[in-house]
């Protein structure tokens, strides 16, 4: 490997400063070129590819968003666009790419080794929803953000004697939900892994509760459910509770990576570069059993993983 390239693709997260910042450091210190390409895929089909040095990632590790920008790239699912993206990276001489985000990113990724271009996923998402790892660079920084939007929006709803159904993000997975549910002591916690939309015993638990004297209740929704204005207006309609929703979207993507965000993301990044110098493609690093590892990015994308049934179930206990 002579020239590494480093992409960032789909929804930005807290951290991916810090993971482009390791990967250039790591790169430079083993003596490897560094081309950044920027808008993920739809930008190395623009080739929109630039020379990076020490200083191009300067002043960065605290910074949110990702100085490479970002975009989804639905056009890259093509064979024929994906050999074209190969072609791009050799004319740019870029022997290898770390490429960070979520699953959809990893696919891009799988498909440009299959082109001959050695490829490693670094894992950046607030959504926690990649298999293999047990961590994703921006989730810390995302639930801090959304845990404190939530105690805000609880002493409103307090004050007020109010239900208040707070919807976080997370796409399909309910780990933002499950944090904040337990961080914030919510009165329901409802991810899409779980919930059994009976809505009526829903609205049931509300009146017992009420019976026993809570006056207020906060209910965290899971963005994959969704409908929080619905919910919130049946909840008020069925049990005379005045109720409201908040939708934190996207202020939960922004702001300042958090201390564990900036570490795994530093980690993770030079991790990359290092088993790219080794010579590993089609690869992606994770944190799994408490180390930091790499698996091959098609078993990688085969596994599953939920949240723990145990930690939902306690949250119940703690309302
Ligand atoms: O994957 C991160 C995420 O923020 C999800 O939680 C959410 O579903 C999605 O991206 C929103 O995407 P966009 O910014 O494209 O609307």
């Amino acid at each position: 490997i002579n020239t590494i390239g480093v992409l960032t693709s789909g929804g930005d997260a807290p951290g991916m400063n810090a993971a482009i910042r390791a990967v250039v450091r790591e790169a430079l210190s083993k003596g490897k070129k560094v081309k950044g390409i920027k808008r993920g895929y739809a930008g190395l089909l623009n080739e929109e590819i630039i020379d990076m040095d020490e200083h191009s990632v300067s002043d960065i590790i605290s910074r949110g968003g990702t100085i490479l920008q970002t975009a989804r790239c639905l056009e890259f699912k093509q064979p024929e666009v994906q050999q074209k993206g190969a072609e791009i990276c050799k004319k740019h001489g870029i022997d290898g790419i770390v490429v960070i985000g979520g699953d959809g990113s990893f696919q891009g990724a799988q498909k440009l080794a299959n082109h001959g271009i050695n490829t490693i996923g670094v894992p950046g998402t607030i959504d926690l929803d990649i298999a293999c790892t047990d961590y994703t660079i921006g989730f810390d920084t995302a639930i801090n953000t959304a845990m404190e939007a939530i105690d805000k929006v609880r002493d409103t709803s307090t004050s007020h004697d109010r239900c208040s159904v707070i919807e976080v993000m997370g796409r399909g997975a309910g780990y933002i939900a499950m944090w904040c549910g337990i961080a914030n002591g919510a009165e329901e916690i409802l991810i899409p892994e779980k919930y059994d939309h009976d809505e009526a015993a829903l609205i049931e638990r509300i009146k017992e509760n009420r019976k026993k004297g809570k006056q207020h209740y906060i209910i965290i929704n899971a963005e994959g459910i969704g409908d929080s204005q619905g919910l919130a207006k049946r909840i008020e309609a069925a049990t005379g509770m005045e109720s409201r929703a908040t939708i934190l979207g996207h202020m939960q993507r922004g702001g300042s990576p958090s201390c564990k965000d900036r570490m795994y993301a530093s980690i993770m990044g030079a991790y990359a570069v290092d088993i790219l110098c080794e010579g590993k493609s089609n690869r992606v690093v994770a944190h799994a059993d408490g180390k930091f590892c790499d698996f091959d990015i098609d078993e990688a994308l085969a596994m599953t993983k939920s949240v723990s049934e145990y930690e939902y179930e306690i949250a119940k206990n703690l309302v």
